[in-house]
Order: C-alpha cells, then sequence, then structure tokens
C-alpha cells in the first residue's frame, strides 16, 4: 500500500469533499459529520465521475450525477440502480500531526 497525504484534517471539514490524484485513479476523500471516507470516483455503472456531483454528509452518500445512483460511502455499495455493483473504497485516518493520510494499492 502507499500512503498519500490529502491535507490538514482542518482544510476537509465536516460536509466537504477533495479529490485526491492516486496514480492512474482519482478518489473523493469526504467528511460525513467528523468521519472520513475514501471512494474511487468512477461509478460502476458506466464510469461517471463519481464524486463530482451532489452528496449527503447527513447520510454518508453519494449521487453518481450521470444516472443518479446512490452509493454508501462507508462500503462503496450502491443503494439505487442503474448501478449494481460496488465502487472501491480505501482506508483514511488521521496520523498524529494532523493530515489526513490515504492509503491506496501500488
Ligand atoms: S454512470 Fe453513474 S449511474 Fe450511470
Amino acid at each position: 500500500m502507499a500512503e498519500i497525504e490529502v491535507g490538514s484534517v482542518e482544510e476537509l471539514p465536516p460536509g466537504s469533499m477533495r479529490l485526491v490524484p492516486a496514480g492512474a485513479l482519482t478518489i473523493g476523500v469526504f467528511n460525513c459529520a467528523g468521519a472520513l471516507y475514501a471512494i474511487e470516483d468512477r461509478c460502476s455503472h458506466d464510469d461517471g465521475p463519481l464524486c463530482e456531483g451532489d452528496w449527503e454528509p447527513e447520510l454518508c452518500i453519494v449521487v453518481c450525477p450521470r444516472h443518479g445512483a446512490r452509493f454508501d460511502l462507508q462500503t462503496g455499495i450502491p443503494m439505487t440502480l442503474p448501478a449494481f455493483e460496488s465502487v472501491p473504497t480505501y482506508p483514511v485516518s488521521v496520523r498524529e500531526d494532523g493530515v489526513i493520510v490515504l492509503e491506496v494499492p501500488d
């Protein structure tokens, strides 16, 4: 696994999202009421830019802007059609120095 520094935890307050380049991937890191989640910015239905539309911080759900499938940010599991396959999620944590760290496959 490789570690990517996302920024300080103050820079990603509750209700915010940041897109993070990670090699060939782009990953959205979300702060849902203090809990951090990371999911690939690619919808499992038709490769839409999953993290670049609306999301619901109070429910920790992201809504694909292309056809409207809703995904659980914690698990990547789709909650509505037209998507039926999960989107990869990644471990994300806050280091002792307050920096958010994303773990992605090498
Ligand atoms: S590309 Fe996301 S729902 Fe179709």
